[in-house]
């Protein structure tokens, strides 16, 4: 197509054709302005300006997130630490962990075969383009690209880890290094995640039950339903963006499993957590996760941790790549309210729901806000 379309539209109307191959494509073909596809209503937009000036302690509406000490989580301050888990995940559906025991060379090979993966060209990452949203390994654009009526400024790598024998062929060879580098990120972060889940059922009291009692048998099965659970490495990359005001990196969301680690870009900030009603920006701090529930998790709670939405604002001066671990069950598991959580002062919030209903409702509508979430609740 059409550098030559572009800039006779001035940027503002581009083939369909070229949004489908993604925003860091419709960028090196040279644009100065934000095409109207990616054009968010006024209400929606990120209102940088507006933002900026209304609030008193100098520049953003930014937030410090809870912080968890995942080496105190592991010693003999557990029980403290677990009652701050639980409050942060009360109060924001957020923490950021650190100490997290992942050596910081893996996490640098990934950020750079992530960032290398990008640089590549178009005719290359376009043979992992296609428009499915169950396949297992992707590369794409927008959120649902096939739905989305506005598109966000965002291109991604979808990589399904689990099992990793049965997935790690068909991940992109090139950069030579990406499987290897990524394969051994997402066992890092699994094993995380399983620890992480352990510390959140016995902050929910499900765990400190004497020996082979039912519950014991339940956290038994429970173990290997995590373990056998499905897991996405999912690499976001926001494109630097003429108009950042006009458009999202990503649209209010929740995120459908049970935990994300997410590994945002240390330089450049973006991830906005919605609270009190208002939208914070998620100070990034170095050599952390940020883990947030998903709405697996809110119903496994039966509500009592929140999965909150959050979005992300795109820049004009720097790409930002993020890393987000999507940890669930496995796809053919219900979830449901943990039975110890219901009881008749705290009557039962959720109906069931598993996965595959889950995936056939994203793709037949799209993902906006928490409306998957809506439709599991008993009100
Ligand atoms: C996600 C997400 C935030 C970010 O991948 O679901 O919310 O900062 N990512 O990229
Ligand atoms: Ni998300």
């Amino acid at each position: 197509m059409g550098l030559a379309a572009v800039e006779s539209n001035n940027g503002h109307e581009v083939e369909e054709s070229t949004y489908q191959r993604g925003v860091k494509h419709l960028c090196e073909g040279g644009i100065e302005r934000v095409p109207r596809k990616y054009v968010f209503p006024v209400s929606e937009r990120p209102h940088l300006g507006t933002e900026r000036s209304d609030v008193c302690c100098g520049g953003n509406w930014n937030l410090k997130l809870p912080v968890i000490d995942f080496a105190q989580l592991q010693g003999s301050n557990r029980s403290q630490v677990l009652e701050h888990l639980a409050d942060a995940f009360e109060e924001y559906g957020f923490f950021q962990l650190v100490n997290h025991g992942i050596p910081s060379q893996v996490i640098e090979e990934l950020r750079s075969v992530g960032r290398r993966f990008f640089e590549l060209p178009y005719e290359e990452r376009c043979k992992y383009m296609n428009l499915d949203m169950r396949s297992p390994v992707r590369c794409g654009t927008s959120f649902n690209q096939n739905k989305d009526q506005i598109l966000c400024w965002r291109d991604f790598l979808k990589l399904s880890c689990h099992s990793l024998p049965q997935h790690l062929p068909s991940w992109p060879s090139n950069p030579s290094d990406l499987r290897e580098v990524a394969a051994n990120y997402s066992l890092k972060t699994k094993f995380l995640y399983l620890k992480l889940m352990e510390a959140i059922l016995e902050s929910l009291g499900v765990k400190e039950i004497a020996p082979k009692s039912m519950e014991d048998q339940e956290n038994d099965w429970m173990a290997k339903d995590l373990e056998n659970g499905s897991q996405i490495v999912m690499v976001n990359c926001y494109p630097a963006c003429p108009e950042p005001d006009l458009t999202l990196g990503m649209p209010p969301h929740s995120d459908y499993g049970m935990l994300t680690l997410l590994l945002q870009d240390e330089s450049v900030q973006g991830l906005q957590i919605h609270h009190g009603g208002r939208w914070l920006t998620v100070e990034p701090i170095s050599n952390s996760f940020v883990v947030n529930v998903g709405d697996h998790l809110e119903i496994f709670s039966n509500g009592r941790f929140k999965s909150v939405l959050h979005r992300v604002l795109v820049n004009s001066s720097s790409t930002r790549i993020s890393f987000a671990s999507l940890h669930s069950l496995s796809l053919d598991s219900t979830v449901r309210p943990l039975p110890k959580l219901i009881d008749e002062a705290n009557p039962r919030r959720y109906k069931d729901t598993d996965f595959a209903s889950f995936l056939n409702y994203i793709s037949s509508v799209g993902h906006k806000g928490k409306n998957f979430l809506d439709t599991r609740k008993l009100t």
